[in-house]
């Protein structure tokens, strides 16, 4: 079995590095990165860290509209399944990245298979979710993260296709918790203390590319800066926002400090140190969570339903004040009863990705 790997972004790099290294046990695998994200931080950091097979392929599609990201990773993504003539193509999650290839391997009549598939916002403003929904409606084989996502696709008809596998992303951070713990020095070299501070991003185009919503998430990070001091980790699209809007440099006179974008590992040692997350990412409230450390969401909705069902993040878009309760409100860091890695497949997700396209395809 022969199966084409398309991933290029930094949630994605994650997500391979845990299916990549069993599927090879049973496959023939090719790595194709678009080059949707190039930087060095956002990108060859995650191959190293997490021991990711090199990428076989680069389509360097780079930054630009939506239509312009999607139509190039179509156009460079075409002619490479024609040469290689896999048996199914595989994809992550809900970039542009996951619908380029989601249209050339539906096009080209080869199979499809998506992970994390299902997941559901039902906030069509969002472009992630147009893009997860029209990748789950083409693919053969939908790998779902959890059981909420399997239910997501019955209710659209999708459901002969839906296999429970867990969440890959949980397997990658149960298993480089604790050796980013052991390794990462993020926390000497920022000179902060375990439980000392917050641990935030943002990088949501909702959020970060409106200048009224922008003007409002740096109200919520300083308001969250009168609890503990924030470290804010911050994304290049939100950096030039910042810088545009003209608020990044007075940042830090409200408690807001803000760093380049970490690595796997360091970020990792941060949140698992922190306590508490501030976010509008998907993926991290997941690894939160995970972590046993409360997290506040800067939305208005999530994909991952039950974090907030298990208490352990509240929803608060851009309301500062509401932030500030769920910080006060959110359980303390490391008190967890509930069984956060069992809901998310117990780290065997990527064993079962494995298994169900060998089973489907091989
Ligand atoms: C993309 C995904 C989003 C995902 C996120 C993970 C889409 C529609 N969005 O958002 O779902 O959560 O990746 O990080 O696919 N840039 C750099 N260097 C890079 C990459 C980007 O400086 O290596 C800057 C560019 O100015 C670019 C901007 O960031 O225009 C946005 O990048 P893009 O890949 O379009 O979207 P993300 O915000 O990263």
């Amino acid at each position: 079995m022969r199966v084409l790997t398309v991933i290029g972004n930094r949630p994605q790099f994650v997500k391979a590095a845990a299916v990549s290294t069993k599927l090879r046990e049973r496959a023939d695998e090719l790595i194709v990165h678009t080059g949707q994200h190039y930087d060095r931080e956002l990108s060859e950091v995650f191959f190293e860290e997490l021991g990711i097979p090199a990428a076989d392929h680069r389509l360097s599609v780079g930054s630009g509209s939506h239509a312009e990201q999607t139509a190039a990773v179509v156009r460079g993504l075409e002619p490479l399944l024609e040469e290689l003539a896999p048996d199914a193509v595989l994809v992550y999650g809900d970039t542009n990245s996951t619908l380029g290839g989601a249209l050339v391997a539906a096009k080209a009549r080869v199979p499809l298979a998506h992970v994390e598939a299902g997941m559901r916002s039902h906030n069509r403003s969002m472009p992630e979710e147009v893009n997860r929904v029209v990748a789950d409606a083409l693919s053969a084989l939908s790998l779902c993260s959890t059981e909420a996502a399997v239910a997501n696709l019955e209710r659209e008809g999708l459901g002969e296709t839906a296999v429970l596998v867990g969440d890959v992303m949980a397997d990658v951070a149960l298993l480089f918790g604790p050796i980013a713990d052991q390794r990462s020095a993020v926390l000497d070299r920022l000179e902060l203390q375990q439980r000392g501070f917050i641990a935030a991003t943002a990088h949501r185009a909702g959020n970060v590319d409106d200048p009224a919503n922008l003007r409002a998430l740096v109200e919520v990070l300083a308001r969250a800066a009168e609890r503990a001091p924030v470290v804010f980790a911050v994304h290049p699209r939100t950096r030039a926002r910042l810088e545009a809007e003209g608020v990044l440099g007075g940042l830090a006179d409200r408690g807001i400090r803000a760093t380049e974008p970490l690595g796997y590992l360091d970020f990792t040692r941060l949140v698992r140190a922190s306590r508490a997350v501030l976010t509008d990412s998907g993926g991290l409230q997941k690894e939160a969570f995970l972590a046993s450390v409360p997290c506040v969401t800067m939305r208005e909705e999530t994909e991952w339903v039950e974090t907030v069902e298990a208490g352990w993040n509240r929803l608060v878009g851009l309301d500062p004040e509401a932030a500030a309760r769920a910080l006060d409100e959110l359980p303390e860091p490391g008190e967890r009863t509930s069984p956060a890695a069992e809901l998310y497949g117990s780290g065997r997700a990527g064993e079962r990705v494995a298994e169900a396209l060998a089973q489907r395809f091989g």
